[in-house]
């Protein structure tokens, strides 16, 4: 049984590492901080809002200046956990992008790594909440590494009596110097859904480049896609496993206009390159089978 945060047996302070600390909006957070880096992980959502290496002197990921810091919100930036499906693929009325970034997980331990960084273990499992709009128990556990660079999986486990299929994401919010400057590579020659053009199917040719609302989903994408940042003079590594789709995002100038929890100007500041089963890629799971979707973000 998952333990909550107030029934814990776990020693609050591991090694000096981490710490459960209270967070924007009161909300209950883990504050991450060893020789390597530095890490801020919600409770609510299973959420990494915050992530930067001690050699780094900027954040790795954006989070919006004007997120909802509310229980039952998402959070607008860090590492949305997008399960069990993907955008608004979910039933009739449920919310986009899941149960799961919404859902209050449970912290499960911790532990000091042998090179210097913490493991962070949470938990979720099918709970009331979750079944207003998922009716098939599961099992999620999302493992998370802070040191060098920064390891999230999300292991996903059917427990119900049948097949039972997802789609989802860790919808990675990255900081940027200036999104009409940066580009993304990695992502030459794939296919990629249009989802502002009818979900047309193209070709991507030479990297990606931000010049207009951008929202896609590629396929058969490879295991790393960087972020390359020449104001900022880094680049970013995304190196996934256990996902076969890419997407990626910005919403541009109408759309952020559109968006509450998002501040007219900041798509400037931001791009999303995320870990996804989204679309044709989606997951299937026999009865008691399991799947890690898991990205590693590392910056040069
Ligand atoms: C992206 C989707 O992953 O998430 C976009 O491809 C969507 O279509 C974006 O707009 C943000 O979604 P939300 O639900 O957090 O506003």
């Amino acid at each position: 049984m998952p333990r909550t945060i107030l029934a814990m047996s776990h020693p609050l302070d591991l090694a000096g590492h981490c710490r459960l600390a209270t967070g924007p909006g009161d909300l209950p957070c883990i504050h991450v901080a060893n020789d390597l880096a530095a890490a801020e992980i919600h409770l609510n959502g299973g959420h990494v809002a915050h992530y930067q290496p001690r050699n780094d002197a900027r954040p790795v990921l954006w989070t919006s200046g004007r997120s909802h810091w509310e229980a039952g919100q998402p959070i607008r930036g860090g590492i949305p956990v997008c399960w069990p499906w993907f955008g608004d693929s979910g039933p009739e009325g449920a919310p986009a992008h899941g149960i799961a970034r919404t859902a209050r997980w449970h912290w499960l331990g911790a532990s000091a790594l042998a090179d210097g960084g913490t493991r962070i273990e949470l938990g979720l499992e099918d709970e009331a909440g979750a079944r207003r709009w998922w009716l098939h128990p599961f099992s999620l556990r999302l493992v998370l590494g802070v040191g060098h660079a920064l390891d999230v999986a999300l292991q996903v486990r059917n427990r119900a009596a049948e097949a039972v299929t997802w789609t989802g994401a860790l919808h990675s919010y990255f900081a940027v110097s200036d999104a009409r400057a940066v580009r993304v590579e990695g992502l030459e020659g794939c296919s990629y859904i249009d989802r502002l053009d009818h979900d047309a199917v193209k070709l991507q040719t030479g990297p990606v480049r931000f010049r207009a609302e951008t929202d896609r989903i590629y396929r058969d994408s490879g295991a790393t896609a960087w972020i390359v940042d020449e104001g900022w003079k880094r680049r970013i590594a995304v190196t996934k496993r256990g996902s076969g789709s890419t997407v990626v995002w910005n919403p541009w100038v109408a759309k952020s206009a559109r968006m509450p929890d998002f501040g007219d100007d900041e798509w400037t500041g931001m791009c999303c390159v995320e870990t996804a089963r989204a679309g044709e890629d989606a997951c299937t799971l026999g009865p008691g089978e399991g799947h890690e979707l898991g990205v590693t973000i590392a910056v040069d």
